[in-house]
């Protein structure tokens, strides 16, 4: 039996990583198989390529370096992580997936989509979300939102502002052109009220495998 695979994708500061680890607890306590994990990172390799990906020192790698080792990573996650748990009838909740790729290097960067597209394809083998959430934000409140965590300040959060409103308008009509995959919902609400729209939505969009099956 195949499982399901959810995604978070969303701006910087929009609280993505919280809701997704809180719904993959969340879920888990209702029985379900849950494997909550991340891009880029997730494996070894991922986590290795991550820390480069990452660090200031390297501000002038290109935009076609880092889509390639943004897709590295993910190859490596889905092989060897994800269609293995998926194969078992799991529920996978990542923390980013080959979306944010089209919206940060895509719109972000202006790489070509299409090719992206076509590199997202060999990085997955195909393999896409049955449901993706995108928690949209202003993108000063996000980065606000995101000084303030204490979480590190990467090199990508470093970008000016225009490449992150692009990215976020890039996520919008992304969501826009893929209706039945794609639930937009607000971030800028209190927390219990995006917890609540996402239950609402994933009981609407999904009939889940069994628990424990
Ligand atoms: P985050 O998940 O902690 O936000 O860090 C990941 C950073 O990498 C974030 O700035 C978004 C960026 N990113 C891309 O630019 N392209 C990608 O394909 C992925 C997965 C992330």
């Amino acid at each position: 039996m195949r499982g399901f695979l959810i995604t978070f994708e969303g701006p910087e500061g929009s609280g993505k990583t919280t809701m997704a680890r809180w719904l993959s607890g969340f879920l888990q306590g209702k029985g379900y198989r849950v494997l909550f994990t991340r891009e880029p990172g997730g494996t070894p390799v991922g986590e290795a390529i991550r820390a480069l990906l990452h660090a200031h020192e390297h501000a002038d790698m290109t935009a076609r370096v880092e889509a390639l080792l943004f897709c590295a990573a993910r190859a490596q996650l889905v092989e060897r992580v994800i269609r293995p748990f998926l194969a078992e009838g799991g529920v996978v909740i990542c923390d980013r997936y080959a979306d944010s790729t089209l919206a940060y290097q895509g719109y972000g960067r202006g790489l070509d989509l299409e090719e992206l597209r076509r590199l997202n394809r060999f990085a997955t083998g195909g393999l896409e979300p049955d449901l993706t959430f995108l928690l949209d934000i202003d993108v000063e409140l996000g980065l606000t939102r995101r000084r303030i965590s204490g979480d590190a300040w990467t090199r990508l959060d470093a970008l000016e502002l225009s490449f992150h409103r692009r990215v976020r308008e890039g996520y919008q009509a992304l969501a826009a052109a893929e209706p039945a995959r794609w639930v937009v919902i607000d971030a800028s609400q209190p927390i219990e009220a995006v917890q609540t729209a996402i239950l609402h939505h994933l009981q609407h969009r999904l009939s889940l495998p069994v628990p424990g099956g």
